[in-house]
């Protein structure tokens, strides 16, 4: 029995083995997708349950209107809700707001863009609907048929048959069994789907996340759109970096940007952490009604460089002080992005030297938000954070 195999048979010890190789590494992702994190619009975060074909259509419009899609925004995914039971032959049927979903599929390709969708390895979705159980490879080549590009597939219903298992090992076992399945029968249609897992960080799966097929996997619970539960989610994440790479990444969840529930100097701080994380750039508003501020917070440039970075190496915290934050991310041309964050509620000054950070003698640094260089800057550097803001910095030798 080779050792890849021994891991996926035997859970536990994958988590034991892993922990000690650097298994997103060792392990090639099976469909060669996402080399870059996934960019897009997901339903969920300001939709929830009125999501239906107009919906999904205006925001395609929107997607292309706003210039999103040529900043990068591709993919348009349909989240829970869209689900109706099954015919007699085991097909699963949209509900009544998705009247066609190839028809919906095809407007989406139409405008150059991806069509997304949802589904659990449960009986059940999160929101009651129903989940794949049993009809993996039907629910795949359905998928397929339809035209659709990105599943993402959420662990909810699948936790009865967990908690029904006489250890947790077994249950680790149900589960990693039910991500493979999907991911077989996925490959197996010879349709090219990004497979997203989300189980919420649970048995750490950014150790064996690429082993069941994922291109990405939610590393946490759901986000909200208030600073509290955005921070507590991203700064979470330092330590996770080597797990991450081309094909296959960690996804601290989607973005909150222009729902309304944070300052612009948080959703800045929510735009430059996902950068530095590598993390898949899903946007959670309404594309057709946003304001100018907040299409300039998606669409910014720079910022998007550093997320798509060619190199693929996820940042990490570097150092704290009290609520001062100082995180990196090493770039292909050699640069490093550099997020300096500040989780007080009021403004603070903090000094950076540049040499903790690697870097010898003065350097040049570019604040991407502002989009300008910053002057006299020697290897040194003393930033003024705004209240939960950040100060974002490409900076070079
Ligand atoms: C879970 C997921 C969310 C969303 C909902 C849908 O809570 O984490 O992102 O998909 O289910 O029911």
């Amino acid at each position: 029995m080779s050792l890849l195999h021994r891991i996926s048979v035997f859970g536990a010890t994958a988590l034991a083995l892993c922990s000690a190789l650097p298994c997103a590494q060792a392990q090639n992702s099976s469909n060669q997708l996402a080399q870059r994190p996934p960019m897009g619009w997901n339903s969920w975060n300001h939709f929830r349950n009125k999501v239906d074909d107009a919906v999904i259509r205006a925001q395609a419009e929107a997607m292309v209107s706003s210039g999103m899609r040529d900043a990068g925004y591709v993919y348009i995914n349909i989240d829970d809700t869209w689900e109706a039971g099954r015919d007699a032959n085991g097909n699963i049927q949209t509900n009544s707001k998705f009247p066609d979903m190839k028809a919906l599929a095809d407007f989406v390709h139409s405008k150059g863009l991806k069509l997304g969708i949802y589904s659990s390895p449960g009986s059940q979705t999160c929101a009651k609907f129903e989940g794949s159980l049993g009809h993996e490879e039907q629910d795949a080549k359905t998928y397929a048929a339809w035209g659709i590009d990105y599943l993402k597939y959420d662990l909810c219903g699948l936790k009865e048959q967990m908690k029904a298992a006489s250890n947790p090992e077994e249950a680790h076992k149900i589960m990693i069994d039910s991500y493979k399945k999907m991911d077989v029968a996925l490959r197996n249609t010879g349709r090219p789907i990004i497979y997203g897992l989300c189980q919420y960080g649970q048995d750490a799966v950014w150790r064996w996340g690429t082993e069941v097929g994922g291109n990405l996997w939610r590393t946490t619970g759901d986000i909200s759109d208030k600073y509290a539960k955005m921070a507590e989610i991203g700064f979470s994440q330092a330590g996770l970096a080597r797990f991450a790479g081309p094909g296959h990444w960690n996804d601290p969840d989607m973005l909150e940007v222009g729902n309304g529930g944070m300052t612009t100097d948080e959703y800045r701080t929510h735009m430059s952490l996902w950068a530095i994380l590598a993390a898949p750039l899903l946007a959670g508003n309404d594309l057709s009604s946003m304001t100018p501020e907040t299409l300039a917070l998606l669409t910014n440039k720079e910022v998007i460089a550093v997320d798509q970075d060619a190199a693929g190496k996820q940042g990490d915290r570097v150092s704290t002080e009290g609520p001062i934050e100082v995180w990196s991310r090493h770039l292909a041309d050699g640069s490093q992005a550099v997020g300096i964050f500040n989780r007080h509620h009021s403004a603070l000054t903090t000094t950076v030297d540049f040499g903790t950070l690697g870097f010898t003698g003065p350097v040049k640094a570019r604040d991407l938000w502002k989009g300008e260089e910053l002057k006299n800057v020697k290897s040194s550097f003393q930033a003024t954070v705004p209240a939960h803001g950040v100060v974002f910095l490409k900076v070079s030798q």
